[in-house]
Order: C-alpha cells, then sequence, then structure tokens
C-alpha cells in the first residue's frame, strides 16, 4: 500500500467522505495516519464533529488497535512562510513580508506555486522521520482536488518549469515530482455508478497516465444494494403488472389492484437502474484497475458510518499490510506497539 494516498474524484462523489474512511482504514493495527485537506473548506472538520483545524496536525480520530488518524488543513500562505523559513531561515522576514503582501502575490498570482506549496507540504509529511529515522506517519491521505484538476495540480513540475528553472524552488518541485512519481504514491478516483462520473473518471485515468503519475484504485462509492434476484428483474423490466396482480392473489393479497400499479412502477425503475448501473460497472471493469465498492449509508455520514465505510475498505483488501509487506522496503519498520494497540495480530511487523 503506497505511503501517500491521493483522493480524487467528480464534484460531490465523496471525495472527503472516502479519503477519511482510507484513513482510518489505514490506521488500523496501531498505525499512524495523517488526513490533509488543501482546499481550505474545513471539509475533515466538518466530518469529524471537530473545531476548524489549524494549520497544525491534530489527532482527530482513534482507529480499531489504537491506530491513530491525524488530520491537517494545508494552507499555501503558512506553507510558504514554512518554506521561507526552512530554506532562507527568514522567519521574521517571512511576517514582514506577509505584511507587505508579497505572500499573496505568490498564493494568488502564481497558482503553479500555489501547489507546489499545498503538495510540498504534503509530501514533506510523507518522508518525514524521527529521531530514531522510522517515519512519523505510515501513510499520508490526501482529501485532494477534483478530477478535472488533479492532473495539473500534481504535476507541480511542468507548472513550475517556466517559473523557476533553478533555485531552490526548482529543487523544491523536483523533490516533490520524485515522491508523486514513485510507487510511494497511488492516486484514486471516487466515482458513482452513473455515466458523467465515470466517463470523468475514465478520462481523468488517461489524463494522469498521460502524466506519468501514479493511478490507484477506483473507488465506486454510494453502491445501493440490488433488491431482486434475476427473474425478479427481468420481471420488473417487462412492467408485467397481470402477473403481478395474479401471483399477488394467488400469495393470499387481496384487495390489492390499487397497489399494482405503484409497485410495478418502482421494481420497473428498480429494474431499470440496476441495468444502467450494469453498463457503467462494464465500462469501470475495461479500465482495468483495481476497484473498491463502498455502500450508500443511511442518514447522512456519521463517525459510526465512516469506521463502517472504514471496515469495508479494509474487507476489500484496503490498509492489510500483510498484503504487501514485501515492498514496504527501508524505513517501512514500524514504531512499537502502543499501550493498546494491536500488533497482536501480527500483521504488518
Ligand atoms: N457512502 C456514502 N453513503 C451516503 N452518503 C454519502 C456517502 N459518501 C458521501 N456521502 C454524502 O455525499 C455528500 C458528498 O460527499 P463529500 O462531501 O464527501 O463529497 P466530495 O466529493 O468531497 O464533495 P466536494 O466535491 O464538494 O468536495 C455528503 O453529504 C456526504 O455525507
Ligand atoms: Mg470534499
Amino acid at each position: 500500500m503506497s505511503r501517500f494516498q491521493v483522493v480524487s474524484g467528480k464534484g460531490g462523489t465523496g471525495k472527503t467522505t472516502v479519503a477519511a474512511a482510507l484513513a482510518l482504514a489505514l490506521a488500523t493495527e496501531g498505525r499512524r495516519t495523517l488526513l490533509v485537506e488543501v482546499e481550505g473548506r474545513q471539509g475533515i472538520a466538518q466530518l469529524f464533529g471537530s473545531e476548524a483545524l489549524p494549520y497544525e496536525e491534530r489527532a482527530i480520530a482513534v482507529a480499531p488497535g489504537g491506530g491513530e488518524v491525524h488530520a491537517l488543513a494545508i494552507d499555501a500562505e503558512q506553507a510558504l512562510l514554512d518554506y521561507l523559513q526552512m530554506f532562507y531561515k527568514l522567519g521574521g522576514a517571512g511576517r514582514a513580508l506577509k505584511k507587505l503582501g508579497a505572500i499573496d502575490f505568490a498564493t494568488t498570482v502564481a497558482p503553479g506555486v500555489r501547489d507546489v506549496l499545498l503538495t510540498g507540504k504534503a509530501c514533506e509529511a510523507v518522508r518525514r522521520k524521527d529521531k530514531q529515522g522510522r517515519f512519523v506517519y505510515d501513510h499520508v491521505v490526501m482529501d485532494a482536488p477534483p478530477t478535472g484538476r488533479i492532473t495539473r495540480f500534481l504535476n507541480v513540475n511542468d507548472e513550475v518549469a517556466g517559473l523557476a528553472r533553478i533555485g531552490p524552488i526548482h529543487n523544491q518541485a523536483q523533490a516533490v515530482m520524485r515522491v508523486l512519481k514513485s510507487p510511494e504514491t497511488a492516486v484514486h478516483l471516487v466515482t458513482l455508478l452513473e455515466e458523467m462520473p465515470v466517463q470523468e473518471t475514465a478520462d481523468g485515468i488517461a489524463e494522469l497516465r498521460a502524466a506519468d503519475l501514479p493511478v490507484g484504485r477506483i473507488v465506486v462509492n454510494m453502491v445501493r444494494p440490488h433488491l431482486l434476484d434475476e427473474d425478479a428483474l427481468r420481471t420488473a423490466s417487462g412492467g408485467r403488472r397481470k402477473e403481478i396482480a395474479k401471483a399477488l392473489t394467488r400469495a393470499g393479497v387481496t384487495g390489492s389492484a390499487g397497489l399494482v400499479r405503484p409497485l410495478v412502477e418502482q421494481a420497473s425503475a428498480h429494474a431499470q437502474r440496476v441495468g444502467l448501473e450494469r453498463e457503467q460497472r462494464a465500462v469501470l471493469a475495461g479500465l482495468g484497475l483495481p476497484t473498491v465498492e463502498l455502500p450508500l449509508v443511511g442518514e447522512g455520514v456519521t463517525l459510526s458510518s465512516l469506521h463502517d465505510l472504514a471496515a469495508e475498505f479494509r474487507k476489500q483488501g484496503v490498509g492489510d499490510e500483510t498484503a504487501d509487506a514485501a515492498t514496504a522496503g527501508p524505513g517501512g519498520a514500524r514504531r512499537p506497539a502502543r499501550p493498546g494497540g494491536g500488533s497482536a495480530r501480527g500483521m504488518g511487523s
């Protein structure tokens, strides 16, 4: 499982929800995940019912087995101050620059620079190590910009090439691209089983591949259960009202004449939807990527349904590190289990 997980997808398909569930799924067994957002919308805070996130990493949830999800809302302006501090030791001067409005210039007028700062901060968290040389976060999950903007957002190198051919910004962009184009990164696309988001997913994958960015999985979100078996589906799509009325009478349901029409209409709408969903599933299958399906949870997404969606991820093999322990490589060593932490099952150590 790549250490940097980027979640994109068409607007409103559930990127924020899926990123949060994925962060929880990856935090089980005592691991530590960082969930980051980059669009200043405070979607993560809303989802976890916490206050607005400051520009500071803080624990927001505990996963089964004692793992922790930390969260950070990355702000370009703050990231620029970090960056100036890091490269030029300009803490105070950075603040002075900010007063002069120079930072507004850099973050609003040069969007390429803005993206370098946002992705740069995320990559810094991916690579950060503690004093013992272990990764501070086992995984970093990004609630990323939507499909239409993701390739450009991640392709920071191209963006800054015209701005800075040498110097620290150039080097920073190069370092960021080394992480983003490596197997350390996986870009997942969230979709629904509907024509528009599926089309956008196909286009997004083509764009990412053309830019040499590593595509991870397709996450089909809000999947509704199929209520009818094959026979019933055929009957329902045929809208065979008389047959159904007869069957009801045979089953001893009387006085059902007025019920039959709306029931048949509903069943036929359901059958039609199932048919359309099958078509979209076939299109997705043709894209040749591993797929995860997450159910539609009722009554809005709560913390408890986030945990259910995380469990669903794990059931479908995401977050089970035994599967790719072999590819963990140097630095893949786990920190010792914390109290209540769960290396008890002997996974991922
Ligand atoms: N599996 C699910 N079951 C039920 N509701 C869901 C599910 N996933 C997401 N939702 C709901 O769908 C809506 C959109 O989800 P979310 O905000 O995660 O999407 P998004 O792609 O991040 O949207 P945006 O493009 O605005 O950032 C929210 O109301 C969320 O609660
Ligand atoms: Mg969102």
